[in-house]
């Protein structure tokens, strides 16, 4: 029987196994003399309100959602914060007064990192070129519109912008893909959210030569570390960011609700995960 007195949180997922975050909230655990765990669930989606059921007997107090379950998640919980309406997903749960809440901090993993890796990125910033219309562009444009950007969403399948644009007001824009090389030259801040330029994807292609030369370039992709967008980008002379410092501070305000301490993205580990990327990905 699992001790009422030692928090438990995990991650759940189908498949789960590719997760870094337990390695991330075992480490602020261990590191900051936490008794408490956080553990890998594989659920498959019709299991998932069982799951839900049974968690206080568990003994778990919270964890996150990831992968296909972040929008289901929703439907389990007493109530939602206001990223995770916006964003339409939920990738953190805690209890609150007894309470199933559910949030989403990819919005604020996502500024967390640029802040973090390109200190200044939004100053005196106005226009964001965000690729894909996603989950992880809804978190991108959402974190974005708080910054006071006008976010132009440039996506394969121009629908999917448009119904995000929609979502979203007026100050994000919907694009198709032809209309990049126009939209470049007033790019403050480029980011890929698309799948393309990950470890088995096809590469991301993308003519930079527009881009201004202050303008930040940012992929949420974080395997490999340096994407060829990336590489492309830093090769031109712009500040860029990889994608691995938003799981990082995505994962902290889960960690405080759940654990009671506010855990700090440290370069220590990030170090940590990093040489795990690398090992388990050569040449990333
Ligand atoms: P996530 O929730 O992680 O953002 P997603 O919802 O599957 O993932 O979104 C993937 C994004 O990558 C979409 O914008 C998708 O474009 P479509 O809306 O046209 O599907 C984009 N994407 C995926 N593969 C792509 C490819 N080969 N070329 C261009 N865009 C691609």
């Amino acid at each position: 029987m699992p001790s009422p007195t030692i928090p438990r949180a995990f991650v759940v997922g189908h498949p789960i196994a590719h997760s870094r975050s337990p390695m991330l909230h075992g480490y602020w655990l261990r590191t900051l003399g936490l008794a408490g765990s956080y553990e890998m669930v594989d659920v498959p989606p019709e299991e998932l309100d069982a799951f839900f059921a049974s968690l206080r007997e568990r003994g778990f107090v919270g964890g996150n959602i990831t992968v296909p379950h972040k929008t289901a998640a929703m439907a389990n919980v007493a109530r939602i914060d206001d990223a995770a309406r916006q964003i339409g997903a939920v990738n953190t749960i805690w209890l609150e007064d007894g309470d199933l809440v559910g949030g989403n901090t990819d919005a604020f993993g996502f500024l967390g990192n640029l802040d973090d890796r390109a200190p200044g990125w939004d100053k005196g910033a106005k226009t964001a070129v965000v690729l894909g219309a996603g989950g992880a562009a809804r978190a991108a444009s959402y974190g974005l519109l708080q910054r006071g950007f006008d976010v132009h969403l440039v996506n394969r399948t121009r629908e999917h912008a448009e119904t995000l644009a929609t979502h979203f007001g007026a100050r994000v824009h919907a694009h198709g893909w032809d209309e990049l090389a126009g939209l470049l030259p007033q790019a403050d801040l480029l980011v890929n959210t698309t799948s393309l330029g990950m470890l088995g994807k096809p590469p991301l292609d993308t003519d930079l030569s527009g881009l201004k030369s202050s303008a930040v370039v940012h992929d949420i992709v974080y395997v490999p570390l340096e994407t060829g967008l990336l590489q492309a980008a830093r090769t031109k002379g712009h500040r860029t960011v990889d994608g691995l410092g938003m799981l990082l501070h995505q994962a902290v305000a889960g960690f405080q609700h759940w654990f009671g301490v506010k855990p700090e993205v440290t370069s220590e580990v990030r170090a940590i995960i990093e040489q795990d990327i690398r090992a388990k990905t050569p040449g990333a």
